[in-house]
């Protein structure tokens, strides 16, 4: 039986937790050969072994999506690995919380490095392979962040809400190439980061109760909730789709 994404090469940044990981397995599950990506070897690895393990395939790249040259050697390795490069995912992403005025100039120049910058590399380096495969799809992890202020992140929302043009401007100049490219944008998603958004409040508990609260469904959003969004996008069920903004919120921007 053909599967949604037979065929595909994607690479996953950001794939050793979160978001990032369950849109890798769910990835691998519809057929694509993903590469993994993060700064966490064990991680990485062990989640290549057990896609690999349940019939996927998958191969694990530590790089720092920040550096240029280790996102250019990212892609380098999918295509050797891989043979093609068809499906780029920029979703690792940082918080580097704290007030404007408070966060070092280190905290502000790491967070656009990893949820801006990093992006951008990962186009400035995949979208020729893209190109050379006939097109592809881009599916950019952005957040609601994006288009609403989330206190003392800053870095965060300027990072996050960049990448909506930029984005935009993807599928505008690389569509005559047959690439389309799309962002997911989660409201409050149960992954680590979320976590550590919280944890230096005593309330850390009763703050993710009211973000719940601003929630219309009551609950947090699963990273396999963002996973499905991200298939779609990959796949030709989004064929006449680019450009576009999808928030997995819960309905906290309704
Ligand atoms: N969790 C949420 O509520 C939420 C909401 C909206 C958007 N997001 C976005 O979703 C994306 C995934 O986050 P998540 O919630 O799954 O959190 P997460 O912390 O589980 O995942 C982030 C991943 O990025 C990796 N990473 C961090 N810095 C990196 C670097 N320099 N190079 C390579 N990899 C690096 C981490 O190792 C980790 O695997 C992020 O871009 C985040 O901003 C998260």
């Amino acid at each position: 039986m053909s599967k949604l994404l037979d065929g595909e090469v994607a690479i996953i940044t950001g794939s050793t937790s979160g978001m990032g990981e369950a849109i890798a397995r769910r990835f691998a599950k519809e057929g694509a050969a993903v590469v993994i990506n993060g700064t966490n070897e064990e991680r990485g690895s062990r989640i290549e072994y057990e896609i690999v393990k349940e019939g996927g395939n998958a191969a694990f790249f530590k790089a720092d999506v920040s550096s240029a040259s280790e996102v250019e050697a990212m892609v380098e390795f999918a295509l050797g690995k891989f043979s093609k490069l068809s499906v780029l995912v920029p979703n690792a992403g940082i918080l580097g919380n704290g007030l404007a005025t408070e966060i070092t100039l280190e905290t502000w120049d790491k967070t656009i490095g990893v949820n801006l910058n990093g992006v951008y590399y990962l186009c400035r380096y995949g979208l020729p392979k893209l190109i050379e495969a006939g097109g592809g799809k881009v599916v950019v992890n952005a957040s609601i962040a994006s288009f609403k202020s989330f206190p003392q992140h800053p870095a965060y929302c300027a990072s996050k809400g960049a990448l909506i043009p930029f984005m935009k401007n993807i599928a505008q100049d690389y569509a005559v190439h047959n690439i389309r490219a799309n962002a997911l944008c989660p409201g409050p998603v149960d992954t680590p980061l979320i976590w550590d958004s919280v944890k230096a409040f005593p309330n850390a508990d009763s703050i993710i109760e009211e973000t719940i609260g601003m929630t219309c469904v009551g609950r947090l959003g699963t990273p396999e909730d963002v996973a499905e969004a991200a298939v779609f996008f990959a796949s030709d069920q989004s064929s006449f789709i680019t450009g576009a903004s999808l928030t997995i919120d819960g309905g906290i921007m309704t």
